[in-house]
């Protein structure tokens, strides 16, 4: 499911070639924003970088993105609020404050369009109303200038909505494009194809890819979730998976970027692309592997487009994930038992466009020896004891999917099956079959990260994990998520 983005700028594959022993002073492995923003920060700064990246520039979330680049994020203030101090809450918005300015700095002296809009958080029930204020407040407390909006351009009726001015949406791969260029005209080396499959913890790290062994002073993982992960991220993170329309539609469309607090949540926004204006539609978002047919998300969110803007033919349809921490703040810092040389950043809770930029900002000055006052509060904040509470119900319903999926040979004793693929008991071994292209695959049904037991994903045709979010195409190549070994192919 190629997205928009992806579709309408193809970047050209990188013509670099990894040659094994080469030393870095950092590898950042990951070519999406978060990545590519650091490779060529640190290139600036004379540094000689190279991004490794297991599949293709833009090919995870940031090529799957919705493009807005905006301060007001739906109710993640208030939600930050729950767990952290108002001075946590100012910090976060500042780092987005400087992670937006940043990028739209940089994509306008680049060339690149960036189109300013108003954001809009709408609500569509009492309840959602209440969350409304609830964010107005934490808006409020962090120094942000949102206010209630006197009307929206909906085409349906909602109980209230908040506005923010000067925001901002872009493409995606126009954005990696021009780092991309930057960092080429800076010496910075990009191979593509190539995986990170190891690192240790001494100086210099030495570092092992399926392309070949090489060291570097620092490395930084950018990789969505961190592979590698010594600090048990992935149990402190939730993958998060949406699906995003894109439709011709004729007639009145609203120009600003909205928002719905309401479940199952609605994100919309325009895309000027080439072939004419594109209504985006996002939604119907679920814990990865988990929650049964994606197909069927995938036809309620085209339905409920077609209702609302009639006429609404669809042109693209595609889906992509990020991870939340359980306190809502990213991750950005040292990899625990890193050696104090190996770097990470995750946990943009689909904010990343502004949130990967100030991580970005954050690791390569960390990197270069400088400091910002945001990053110091936030990478020294203290979770209330709500946060507890959250981890101690996501590693429960982790613990349920892992033992449910070993006992029944189900990954999702809960979920009902999903057709195209299966995964059964053959003796002791558990083998995910399908038949895609024609072709009948058997691959192990047991995820190589820590041994969830996959699902199918009928509307991507892939394997996904419910543990913690691992995805593999039907032979059993990684596809995403903390993975870095494919599913064991039983047919070859
Ligand atoms: C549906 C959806 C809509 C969103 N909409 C918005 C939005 O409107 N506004 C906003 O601000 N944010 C949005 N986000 C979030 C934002 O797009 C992401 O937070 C951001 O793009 C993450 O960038 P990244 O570089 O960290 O990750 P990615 O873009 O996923 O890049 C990580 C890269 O690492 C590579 N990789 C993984 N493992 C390895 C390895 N072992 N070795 C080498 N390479 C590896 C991957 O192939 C990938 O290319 C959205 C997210 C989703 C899911
Ligand atoms: S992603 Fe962790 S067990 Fe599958």
């Amino acid at each position: 499911m190629e997205s928009l983005w992806q579709d309408t700028h193809q970047l050209e594959a990188s013509p670099d070639e990894l040659s094994p022993g080469d030393h870095y002073d950092t590898v950042v492995a990951g070519a999406g924003l978060t990545g590519l923003t650091t490779a060529v920060l640190l290139a600036r700064s004379g540094q000689r970088v190279a991004v490794l990246e297991a599949r293709r520039i833009g090919a995870v979330t940031t090529g799957g993105t919705t493009g807005k680049v905006s301060l007001l994020q739906g109710t993640v203030l208030s939600e930050i609020r729950r767990f952290h101090s108002d001075d946590v809450l100012r910090a976060y918005v500042e780092a987005n404050r400087e992670g937006q300015a940043w990028l739209r700095h940089f994509l306008e002296q680049n060339g690149v369009d960036v189109q300013e809009r108003t954001a809009y958080t709408y609500a569509t029930t009492p309840e959602g109303h209440q969350q409304l204020r609830d964010e107005l407040a934490a808006a409020r407390i962090a120094g942000l200038g949102a206010r209630w909006a006197p009307q929206t351009e909906l085409p349906f009726a909602v109980h209230g909505a908040l506005e923010l001015t000067g925001q901002a949406q872009i493409h995606s791969m126009e954005a990696l494009g021009a780092l991309v260029r930057e960092l080429r005209e800076r010496d910075g080396m990009i191979f593509e194809g190539v995986r990170l499959t190891d690192a240790d913890s001494s100086s210099p790290v030495r570092i092992e890819t399926t392309g070949g062994k090489l060291t570097a002073d620092n490395l930084v993982l950018a990789t969505g979730t961190p592979v590698l992960d010594r600090g048990g991220y992935f149990a402190k993170l939730l993958p998060l998976r949406s699906y995003l329309l894109a439709f011709r539609v004729p007639g009145e469309v609203p120009q600003g970027m909205y928002l719905s607090v309401d479940k199952p949540s609605r994100s919309l926004r325009l895309a000027d692309v080439e072939g004419g204006q594109r209504l985006l539609v996002g939604g119907n978002g679920h814990i990865v592997g988990r929650g049964g047919s994606t197909r069927r998300r995938v036809e309620d969110l085209t339905h409920w487009t077609q209702r609302n803007f009639p006429g609404a033919q669809r042109t693209h349809a595609w889906s992509a994930q990020d991870y939340r921490t359980l306190n809502r703040v990213p991750f950005v810092g040292k990899l625990p038992r890193g050696g104090g040389h190996i770097w990470l950043a995750t946990g943009f809770n689909k904010w990343g466009l502004s949130n990967a930029v100030a991580a970005a900002l954050n690791l390569s000055g960390q990197i270069l020896g400088g400091h910002m006052e945001w990053a110091d509060t936030l990478g020294r904040r203290v979770t209330k004891p709500a946060g507890a509470l959250e981890a101690l119900r996501t590693n429960s319903s982790v613990a349920v999917h892992l033992a449910g999926g070993w006992l029944k040979g189900l990954a999702n004793p809960a979920d009902p099956p999903v057709g195209g693929g299966d995964v059964g008991r053959q003796g002791a071994k558990l083998v995910a079959s399908t038949t895609s292209g024609g072709k009948a695959c058997h691959v192990s049904g047991v995820c190589t990260h820590l041994g969830g037991v996959v699902a199918w994903n009928d509307a991507e045709q892939s394997w996904d994990c419910p543990l913690h979010g691992s995805r593999f195409a039907p032979d059993g190549a990684v596809l995403e998520g903390p993975a870095t070994m494919p599913l064991q192919n039983l047919d070859t």
